[in-house]
């Protein structure tokens, strides 16, 4: 049974390889994750490293569901900076890789992730997807609101440009 695990900026060190393989793995099941494939690993390396760097700063938060050492899946979290943005958070890079999904692993990294966000007072999160995707229909079923579409927004691995749609959840106090 996996576990979910608040990484730490060590850890995402010594888990990049599998980190790596999830991003890859989701890059390659056609997900709209900001890459296109084929998604060279140094490619991954570097937006792990990106993400350390962001974890060190103190605005990211990286969960992992982690099974006997291998990452199954992961979510992150970016708190909002400025100073009118204290109550608000990102949703960012929910990915759980293909041998595992449908088995409840991305709605428990997703209850997890808000479980983080009020520990850390942030009470309104955003996020956005591809329009129609799985993840659309998970983030609805677990009471986002679509706040809006934008048509043409991000280019898929076949080159067509796709809608984006921006979702967010406010959380009870
Ligand atoms: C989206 C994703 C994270 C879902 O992870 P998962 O572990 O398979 O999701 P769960 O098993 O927790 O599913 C929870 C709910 O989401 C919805 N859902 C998940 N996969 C779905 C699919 N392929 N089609 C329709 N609905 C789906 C269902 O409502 C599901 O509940 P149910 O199984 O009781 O019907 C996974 O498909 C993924 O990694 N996709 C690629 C990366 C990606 O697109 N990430 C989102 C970036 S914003």
């Amino acid at each position: 049974m996996y576990e979910i695990e608040a990484l730490t900026v060590e850890r995402v060190g010594a888990l990049t390889d599998q980190l790596i393989d999830l991003l890859v793995d989701a890059v390659e099941s056609g997900a709209s994750v900001g890459f296109l494939p084929p998604c060279d690993p140094t490619e991954g390396r570097a937006y792990w490293t990106g993400v350390q760097r962001a974890m060190t700063q103190g605005h990211r938060v990286l969960l992992a569901a982690v099974e006997d050492g291998r990452v199954w899946g992961a979510v992150q979290l970016d708190f909002a900076a400025m100073p009118n943005a204290r109550h608000r958070a990102e949703v960012m890079k929910l990915l759980v890789h293909r041998q595992v999904r449908r088995r409840g692993i991305g709605r428990a990294l997703m209850q997890a992730v808000e479980r983080a966000a009020r520990s850390a007072g942030r009470t309104l999160l955003v996020l956005d997807t591809r329009r129609g995707d799985a993840a659309e229909a998970l983030y609805l079923s677990l009471g986002y609101v679509r706040a809006g579409i934008i048509p043409r927004y991000a280019r898929s691995a076949s080159g067509v440009l796709e809608d984006t749609v921006y979702l967010y959840r406010e959380l009870d106090g």
